[in-house]
């Protein structure tokens, strides 16, 4: 039985599923989204293989969280010193109690997003965040990504690009910001995405990249990924 149910601009698919009511698109696979971001966002852009010590990860579109949480299982397998970087650019920021609804679909992610449901409702319904516990430091910051990112001072070593579908989201997707995307990755850093569309592929290439298209996860027969010259 399929259903849907409304909650703070959120739709909840069967339940589980959290989908945009501004975006109309859901927030992860309908498949399974832990999977889907270990498929593309881990190993698209050769992790844990890269992982080293102060590894930094930057994304656009932080949503449930889901993506850090499995970047973050991932850091602890590896058994590296330190703490794994992620800085993460959101412009609509969702309620703890939406992440743990959404959160609690996957029991191996929700085990470790305690502490950060914890903080995150301590930080109030607004502003960027600093989040820090076991085997993390991150930084979601609040805002329209093309705004924000161009003013970051950071570079990253890997990219998660997870905005809407690009046809819905055009705005995390355009030429300008993926050259931004370039400008703030370091000699021999790396992005993945989930989309294969032809106009994203180019403006990343167009930005510097060494871009090839791979194969995606359950139905999606492309991803895209690609590194900066070293
Ligand atoms: C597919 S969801 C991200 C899912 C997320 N990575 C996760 O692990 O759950 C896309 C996200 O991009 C955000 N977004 C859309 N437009 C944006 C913009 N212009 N700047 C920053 N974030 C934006 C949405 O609010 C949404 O949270």
């Amino acid at each position: 039985m399929t259903g849907c149910d409304q909650s703070g601009g959120l739709t909840w698919r069967d339940g589980v599923v959290p989908v945009s009511a501004r975006f109309d698109d859901p927030y992860f696979s309908l498949a399974d989204g832990l999977q889907e971001t270990r498929h593309v966002f881990l190993a698209g852009n050769g992790l844990p293989g890269r992982f080293r010590p102060g590894f930094h990860i930057a994304e656009l579109g932080f949503g449930t969280g889901l993506n850090m949480l499995a970047a973050l299982i991932a850091w602890r397998a590896a058994g590296l010193p330190g703490a794994l970087r992620f800085t993460s650019f959101e412009a609509y920021p969702l309620s703890a109690g939406d992440l743990a609804r959404a959160l609690d679909h996957f029991p191996e992610a929700r085990a470790v997003a305690g502490p950060f449901l914890d903080q995150w409702a301590a930080g109030g319904a607004a502003g960027s965040r600093r989040l820090a516990w076991d085997g993390i430091e991150a930084e979601v910051i609040v805002g329209d990504a093309r705004l924000s990112l161009p003013a970051w001072p950071g570079r990253a070593d890997a990219w998660f690009l997870d905005g809407f579908a690009p046809a819905k989201n055009p705005e995390l997707w355009s030429a300008d910001l993926m050259a931004e995307v370039a400008h703030h990755t370091v000699p021999g850093g790396s992005f993945a995405t989930y989309t294969a569309a032809g106009h994203v592929r180019r403006a990343l290439a167009d930005a510097g990249f060494a871009v090839e298209r791979q194969q995606g996860f359950g139905r999606k027969r492309h991803m895209t990924a690609g590194r900066l010259a070293g």
